[in-house]
């Protein structure tokens, strides 16, 4: 059974392990403190005991902004993305923010699935926003869904 829970900075090193073995561009544990202190919405899905994915996002004013959201390599395609963003958005909702913002690489093709399923629309584009070696960047797709419009 999936649960969900809030993280603490006990749970620091194994969310670390889950950033690296997300397989994408991971969080370092550093940003994970400083959302903690921050008092950001942190939740860790929680399976058999073990945390397999996390959510970070922030409340500013009536919005909402997920800052990260990855689920261990060894659990993705089960749903529990899926869970841990509806996780979020019914915080979001019980904070009765107005408007769910998020940011995510143009080449994420999973991960914009997801977003375009549970109800979020491109609304922008930020140019070479993702720094990538060799000079090179990539383009972040701005997505928001309205909760209380
Ligand atoms: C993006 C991520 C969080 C999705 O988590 P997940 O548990 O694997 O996803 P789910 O099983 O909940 O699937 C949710 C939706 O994603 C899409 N999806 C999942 N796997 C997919 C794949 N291989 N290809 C395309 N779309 C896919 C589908 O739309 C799916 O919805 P559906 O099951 O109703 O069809 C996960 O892949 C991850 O941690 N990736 C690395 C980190 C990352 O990119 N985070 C997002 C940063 S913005």
């Amino acid at each position: 059974m999936l649960t969900f829970r809030a993280m603490t900075e006990k749970d620091l090193p194994r969310v670390a392990v889950i950033e690296k073995a997300a397989g994408s561009h991971p969080w370092r544990t550093s940003h994970f403190i400083d959302s903690l202190k921050s008092r950001h919405c942190c939740q860790v899905a929680v399976m058999n005991n073990t945390i397999v994915g996390q959510g970070v996002m922030m409340l500013v004013a009536d919005e909402a902004h997920l800052l990260i959201l990855s689920v261990h390599g060894g659990f993705q395609g089960q749903g529990i993305g899926k869970a841990i963003l509806r996780q979020l958005t019914e915080k979001a909702q019980q904070c009765e923010v107005r408007s769910f913002f998020l940011e995510v690489r143009e080449s994420n093709t999973t991960a914009r699935q997801l977003y375009a399923n549970e109800g979020f629309n491109e609304i922008g584009r930020r140019r070479g926003y993702y720094p990538l070696s060799g000079g090179l960047s990539e383009d972040a797709i701005v997505m928001a869904m309205e909760i209380f419009p």
